[in-house]
């Protein structure tokens, strides 16, 4: 069934939001997405008789952890994972590759060794990387993107060695909409007997995943751009590698027993979840995953192709406009630039017409300095999102310019 964003509207209470006294136009969902119903009552519902989680004997206790153990269940069917256990809750896309790099990263880096990364990165795909390398005296190596943002997968040839350990790319580049052809990366990577780390922050909510078919040995991905809450997201593992590897934070609930010279850890998931987790965010986080998968992650890629074609003509008929990120195979988020106004002046000129759009580097400086830019303007969607936003965003421009460089 094709995704009908314009019933689904009813749906998010933010559709009645005014801004600047017009309707809101939210064209930011690769920042954050918007919440449904289902998702903000289950967390009401989650909070109005909280109790922490595997650690009670008491009814509210046994029923948060029953609710908490369902959203792993969630993820490991959204994303086509073995077992829940091999799904670790963690704040984010940020903390999940930061324990990666820290847990297994320390382990197994050393001199000699290389980290291969991809040049459209987002930040938190790149500095822990930066990090642990340094720290280990591995080296960092960096698959190009070409002109029009896709990756070169030629330059593979040259990159990828026995020296490659790990290989970390993302599912869709969140400045650029790219999507990056992850599957023959983990093809390749796994020829040489690399680890590969799949950044799905912008993947998951704009199609279907499915780990087995990526091939890949790590998945991670934030609740938020999944309709779901902030602080609450999603490092999946295979089980094996998990197993390997040490844990990262220490606390309670990741032990198996403590003594004052010492400790023993508890299997995973739990040897990575110390301390009291995002209770409420992780069951908003499943509510989110089971309202996404009624909806299809296959209708919503499609709903997402059609929006992101109808967006790239549009966009055409404001004069001076130029897309940054031509690539064929994309999602919906699209980067531009209007002649030489500077984004962040867009951005506030189209925010008083009620219309929400990102400016800035969007946590991809290397992608602006391969375009010679500081920042572009970037206009996201979501499942909700509708083509009189889109044309509201071209009228919106086609003013700003006028105004701001007195052009007609
Ligand atoms: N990574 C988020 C974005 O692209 C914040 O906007």
């Amino acid at each position: 069934m094709p995704l009908d964003s314009r019933a689904l509207r009813a749906q998010f209470p933010w559709c009645e939001r005014l801004v600047n006294g017009r309707p809101l136009a939210y064209l930011d969902s690769a920042s954050t997405a918007q919440k449904p119903r289902a998702v903000l009552e289950a967390m009401t519902r989650a909070a109005q008789a909280t109790a922490n989680i595997h650690r009670g004997v008491h009814t509210l206790s046994v029923e948060a952890t029953r609710a908490f153990e369902a959203a792993r269940a969630s993820v490991a069917r959204l994303i086509g994972a073995a077992h829940p256990r091999e799904v670790v809750f963690v704040r984010g896309t940020t903390e999940g590759i930061n324990l990666v790099a820290q847990a297994w990263g320390r382990a197994h880096l050393g001199p000699g060794d290389e980290v291969l990364v991809s040049e459209l990165e987002h930040h938190s795909n790149l500095v822990p990387w930066q990090l642990v390398c340094r720290e280990r005296g591995a080296t960092l190596r960096v698959l190009p993107i070409d002109d029009t943002g896709a990756v070169v997968l030629s330059a593979l040839d040259e990159l990828l060695t026995e020296r490659t350990k790990l290989v970390a790319v993302s599912q869709a580049s969140n400045s650029l909409g790219t999507r990056v052809p992850v599957e023959a990366i983990t093809r390749r990577a796994k020829a040489v007997g690399a680890m590969v780390l799949v950044d799905g922050a912008q993947g998951v909510a704009h199609g279907p995943v499915d780990v087995q078919a990526l091939g890949c040995d790590f998945y991670v991905f934030s609740g938020h751009k999944l309709y779901g809450p902030t602080g609450a997201g999603v490092l999946w593992g295979r089980y094996s590698v998990l197993e390997a590897m040490p844990p990262w934070q220490g606390g309670g609930d990741m032990v198996a027993e403590v003594h004052l010279d010492s400790a023993t850890f508890r299997e995973p998931p739990h040897r990575f979840e110390a301390g009291t987790p995002d209770i409420v965010g992780v069951i908003g986080l499943g509510a989110a995953i089971e309202w996404f998968r009624a909806l299809g992650p296959e209708a919503v890629a499609a709903r997402d192709a059609e929006l992101t074609r109808y967006a790239l003509r549009a966009l055409a008929r404001v004069p001076e406009l130029e897309v940054v990120g031509t690539a064929a195979d994309r999602i919906g988020v699209v980067s531009f630039a209007v002649g030489d106004i500077h984004p962040h002046d867009l951005g506030t000129a189209v925010d008083l017409d009620g219309i929400a759009i990102r400016t800035g580097h969007h946590c991809t400086q290397p992608v602006m300095d391969h375009f010679g830019l500081v920042a572009t303007a970037r206009a996201s969607f979501g499942v909700y999102t509708v083509e009189e936003e889109i044309d509201r965003l071209v009228d919106s421009l086609t003013r700003a310019r006028q105004l701001l460089t007195g052009a007609r």
